[in-house]
């Protein structure tokens, strides 16, 4: 699948594309149900909110078969290439639960902002591509972007340890507001299966899950291999120093496992 052109402009200007529906229902359950198996591990890469429900699972595409599938998905990798031009590698892999009443904040950010940062990933090519394992609502903690806010380039930031479990280059209010004041403020909403990118200088949030729904989203944090990162500060599973290109499976590569979850609830 590529970008239309028209598509393509309008991730130029407002940062993001947003796909309802891309993955079928099957697919997303089958993902769902990897997730719920990869948050009952005991492993160092699932990190725990404050109350211990997880809060994301890391490089599960190195643990897990269906992930290490979706990490390889053309209607992920395909259409990133085309964006950064080029053969891309996986920089960051992480399920990210928002568990139902205890899932924590996500506070402002952009991901290129701790990219550069603790990585010393030279330049913004790369980006995230999601896909929503979860029905994504006003409710259950959507992501809140501001449209338009990677034309500002790495904006300040400061290094919360302290909000929530996982460390973070965030952005103060007063410049959130500055920023929203010109773009707004959009929260994608859609169906499990449906598929997200945004830059990786899109400035981003999500609040809270209190509604009694799961939230879950997978993300590929993808990276042209020309810009791999510099700098090994993170754990390995954090920020990955493996910069093979990744070569696209076929469309129907979740099929088989879909198969056999139908079979195995029958
Ligand atoms: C992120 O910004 O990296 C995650 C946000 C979320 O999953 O809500
Ligand atoms: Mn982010």
């Amino acid at each position: 699948m590529r970008l239309s052109d028209a598509e393509q402009k309008q991730f130029d200007e407002e940062g993001y594309l947003f796909f309802p529906g891309r993955f079928s229902p099957e697919e997303a359950r089958l993902l769902k149900q990897a997730a719920d198996d990869v948050y009952a591990m005991d492993r160092e890469e699932v990190w725990r909110e404050k109350s211990g429900v997880a809060r994301t699972a890391f490089a599960a595409h190195t643990y897990n078969e269906p992930f290490r599938r979706l990490g390889s998905h053309p209607r992920l990798v395909d259409p990133v290439s085309q964006v950064l031009e080029g053969d891309v590698y996986m920089h960051q892999f992480k399920v990210n639960a928002k568990a139902a009443f205890d899932g924590d904040v996500w506070q402002w950010h952009q991901d290129y902002g701790t990219w550069k940062r603790d990585d010393e990933m030279p330049e913004p090519r790369a980006m995230n591509i999601a896909v929503f394992l979860d029905d994504v609502t006003a409710a259950n903690g959507p992501l809140l972007f501001i449209p338009g806010s990677h034309k500002q380039g790495v904006v300040e930031a400061g290094h919360d340890l302290s909000t929530t479990s996982y460390p973070l280059w965030t952005l103060d209010n007063a410049l959130v507001k500055q920023l929203a004041d010109r773009g707004g403020c959009v929260a994608p909403t859609g169906p499990a299966g449906s598929m997200l990118m945004f830059s990786s200088l899109l400035v981003h949030a999500s609040p809270a899950n209190i509604s009694p729904f799961d939230r879950t989203i997978v993300y590929l944090s993808l990276c042209h291999v020309d810009n791999h990162i510099r700098a090994f500060n993170r754990a390995e599973w954090i920020a990955h120093r493996d910069f093979t290109p990744i070569t696209a499976l076929d469309d129907d590569c979740l099929d088989e496992l879909v198969a056999a979850q139908l079979a195995a609830a029958e």
